[in-house]
């Protein structure tokens, strides 16, 4: 079965061609990263009219270098929810048009449940019961997954999203956007003392998967501008962080939040290890994942703990079609189709 994917959730315009839910045949992704640079963040507006301009070209762009033709397509799978509703308006647009005039099934897909999925792509089926980790600018999130399309959130960030976090961590570095990679960068460099900054890792009290990510990004904005001072502003006198303190401190700000990550992935397998569940599989998607300290210790934990792990391929980490056509075939498998009556929606399923 060919599955023709959509997404548009945010600043990327993507199609892809996958064939029974796991061979990626294409996948295009057209980035707005040059249209929203100068603003430090995605504008919304910028991105809906950006996607209306490129959707075309993007979805041609999937079915040559697919090799297919529209008659060849089984299915349509559009990310619907959650992101940015005019951005999401587009893809859902574009879907329904699609699956009217091919004639064939349309299925909406939970992008978050969907960067879940791009670590089966390419790969083998996994083994369920997996546990879930989905990591991006927008979600941070824990998944107890009965099989691909029955997810149920045990854990969510009660504050910014690590993705968010790292962005904003590299803004007060100095980096420029997108911040995230670049800060993965900076850590990286030779030298650089990821224990010269004792940075707080929340807990949350002793029982709860939530993270935070707040309190790590304002320690280390004071950890560079000097603390508040009444009336606004921070302690006069602090110098500029040299090239290697702010390597240290990148280091150091990616230990605290990747400790966060794995700290909260042990306590949810031991609670759900208490209920007589035993999870196989390690499933793990979002742009962090891109991100090559959480990787490293990922791979590191799921060994400890005798999963299997599925780390995406870095092309599908961040926002892609392939993983909504690929959870799309799994909700076709399920049963689980749409209609022209599909709904964009800006916020999440749980
Ligand atoms: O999944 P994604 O493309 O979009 C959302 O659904 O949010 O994730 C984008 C996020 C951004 O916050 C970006 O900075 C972060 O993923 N990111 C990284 C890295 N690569 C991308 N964060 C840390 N290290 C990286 N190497
Ligand atoms: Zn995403």
């Amino acid at each position: 079965m060919l599955i023709l994917g959509i997404e548009s959730s945010c600043d990327e315009t993507a199609a892809a061609v996958v064939e029974d839910g796991r061979k990626v045949r294409s996948s295009v992704v057209a980035s707005q990263i040059e249209l929203h640079a100068e603003f430090g963040g995605v504008v919304p507006e910028i991105a809906s009219r950006a996607h209306v301009e490129r959707i075309h070209e993007v979805l041609d762009g999937a079915l040559r270098e697919a090799g297919v033709a529209w008659a060849d397509i089984d299915a349509v799978a559009v990310g619907h929810r959650p992101g940015l509703i005019g951005s999401l308006l587009v893809g859902v647009s574009a879907g329904k048009a699609l699956s009217w005039s091919l004639g064939v099934p349309l299925i909406g897909v939970d992008h978050v449940h969907a960067h879940l999925h791009a670590g089966s792509l390419d790969r083998d089926e996994p083994d369920f019961p997996a546990i879930g980790l989905v990591v991006s600018g927008g979600h941070t999130s824990i998944y107890k997954c009965g099989s691909a399309v029955q997810l149920e959130r045990i854990g969510a960030t009660i504050d910014d999203a690590m993705g968010e976090a790292f962005d904003k961590a590299a803004t007060v570095l100095g980096l420029a956007y997108p911040g995230g990679p670049n800060l993965d960068r900076l850590a990286s460099e030779d030298g650089a003392d990821d224990r010269a900054h004792d940075f707080p890792i929340s807990r949350l009290g002793k029982e709860s998967l939530d993270f935070s990510f707040s309190g790590l990004k304002t320690s280390l904005l004071y950890r560079v501008h000097g603390n508040p001072i009444p009336g606004g502003g921070f302690e006069p006198g602090r110098p500029e962080p040299t090239a290697d303190e702010r390597r240290d401190l990148a280091a150091s700000f990616q230990r605290a939040a990747v400790r966060a990550v794995t700290l909260k992935l042990g306590r949810a397998i031991d609670r759900l290890a208490s209920e007589g569940w035993h999870p196989k599989t390690l499933l793990t998607g979002g742009g962090v994942t891109a991100n090559s300290r959480l990787r490293r210790e990922l791979e590191g934990f799921a060994g400890e703990r005798g999963l299997e792990i599925r780390l995406p391929e870095m092309r599908f980490c961040v926002d892609n079609a392939a993983m909504i056509a690929g959870l799309g075939f799994e909700l076709i498998r399920a049963g689980r189709t749409d209609n022209l009556s599909l709904v964009a929606s800006p916020t999440a399923a749980c």
